[in-house]
């Protein structure tokens, strides 16, 4: 069964309410003549009840950067996942950013994935290596341990509730991309993995993105390898032109 390719922006802190309308408005529009391509957006936790207002009727998917796994209570400056409910379908959980920057363990990130199913939303778990992991070896020890305790408590049934992100951490933001055959590789590890933890099926079917520079010059190279299901973009989603450019090229494979 193909899987459905996924183009995802990570809008990181960026873009004020008015701002992020405009560029919803435009990746809106840009995004509509290839429906077959799923589109997911992911602005800022204060832009998303304007943007979901806005794309009410739009077929344009709509994530949340982060969540916290408890229901609600003491926890200064987070959102809890009730508060997402109806306003979001997606989101996106242990980006390499959460992990370095903020210290979130792996296991803390287990947690938010269970919250997450639990509340009938998808979950685009992130993966990757540091460069001194890759230069020494370690990236299928890294990523394969941090596939295992991001979905620890996920059952097989409820994996068409997960999307997984492969983005090596030397390639975020860095213009430096994994090479195809890299991404390739490393994804097909990834869903070797998923096949010892499940099966086959989830193995086969859960959609695992590549994240890491990706741009309209680069892409459709690293779109072509057979593991590759799409992308998670930082800086060029940033730009309605450059991301739907993505879409467009996704959409001809
Ligand atoms: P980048 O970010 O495309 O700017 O490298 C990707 C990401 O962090 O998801």
């Amino acid at each position: 069964m193909a899987r459905q390719q996924l183009i995802a922006g990570n809008w990181k802190m960026n873009k004020t309410i008015e701002e992020a309308l405009a560029l919803g408005e435009g990746v809106a529009a840009g995004a509509g003549p290839y429906p077959a391509v799923e589109v997911a957006i992911f602005p800022t936790f204060v832009a998303l009840p304007a943007l979901a207002a806005m794309l009410a009727d739009s077929t344009l998917k709509l994530g949340a950067q982060n969540a916290h796994p408890a229901e609600s209570g003491a926890f200064t400056g987070e959102i809890a996942l009730p508060m997402l409910v109806g306003l979001v379908d997606m989101v996106i959980l242990g980006h390499s950013e959460r992990r370095a920057i903020f210290g979130e363990s792996s296991e803390f990130i287990g947690d938010k994935v269970r919250a997450t199913l639990d509340k009938d939303l998808t979950t685009v778990l992130c993966v990757g290596e540091q460069l001194e992991d890759r230069n020494a070896g370690n990236t299928d020890a890294v990523v394969g341990a941090q596939v295992r305790d991001g979905l620890r408590a996920v059952a097989a049934a409820e994996m068409p509730g997960v999307i997984l992100a492969y983005e090596p951490v030397w390639a975020i933001g860095t213009g430096l991309t994994a090479s195809p055959e890299q991404a390739d590789e490393t994804i097909g590890t990834i869903r070797a993995s998923l096949a010892e933890l499940y099966d086959g099926d989830v193995a086969d079917t859960v959609r695992i993105l590549y994240g890491g520079s990706v741009n309209p010059g680069n892409w459709d190279e690293i779109a072509r390898q057979e593991n590759v299901d799409g992308a998670l973009v930082g800086g060029a989603s940033l730009k309605a032109e450059d991301f739907t450019e993505l879409v467009r090229i996704s959409a001809a494979l």
